[in-house]
């Protein structure tokens, strides 16, 4: 699978994230990549909330892990403060990555950060923001 989609507004972000939210499912690990701003958390914000969950989506800047309740567990890492693998072993965060003993769904801003850590990959989001409001996402399988 492979969607390119231009958005231009916060509606769009939500109708993708919408689609999305009905192919994933436990263990699954996500990356999103993106510049400072490209709307990682926002679109981790609106598949949550098509998910069906409640939960406040932030982001993990500071805290690197929020988890939200769905049918299943969100795990949302930000590794943006963080700078090799070894800083998020050093905080447990390989067992998230265990695809044999994860219980939820992870989603990754900022995996380059920590080169190495994550083997298992199962979509990848790249959003591009041009000019203003415009952005390009691209989803992936794999890695
Ligand atoms: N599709 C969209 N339409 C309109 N505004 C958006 C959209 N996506 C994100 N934004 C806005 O862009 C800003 C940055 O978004 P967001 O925090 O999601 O980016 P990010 O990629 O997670 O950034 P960071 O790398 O700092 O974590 C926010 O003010 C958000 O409301
Ligand atoms: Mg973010």
């Amino acid at each position: 699978m492979k969607i390119k989609m231009e958005i231009s507004n916060l509606r769009q972000t939500s109708e993708l994230a919408s689609v999305f939210a009905k192919v994933i499912k436990p263990p699954m690990v996500i990356l999103l990549n993106g510049d400072l701003g490209s709307g990682k958390t926002t679109f981790v914000k609106e598949v949550v909330k098509a998910l069906g969950s409640q939960d406040l989506v932030t982001s993990p800047t500071f805290t690197l892990l929020n988890t939200y309740n769905a049918n299943f567990p969100v795990y949302h890492f930000d590794m943006y403060r963080l700078s090799s693998a070894e800083d998020a072993l050093n905080v447990g965060f390989e067992e998230y990555f265990d695809k044999k003993t994860l219980d939820g769904v992870c989603f990754v801003e900022w995996s380059e950060n920590v080169e190495g850590l994550i083997h298992e990959v199962d979509y990848v989001i790249d959003i591009t923001k041009k000019g203003d409001k415009l952005r390009t996402v691209v989803i992936k399988e794999g890695k």
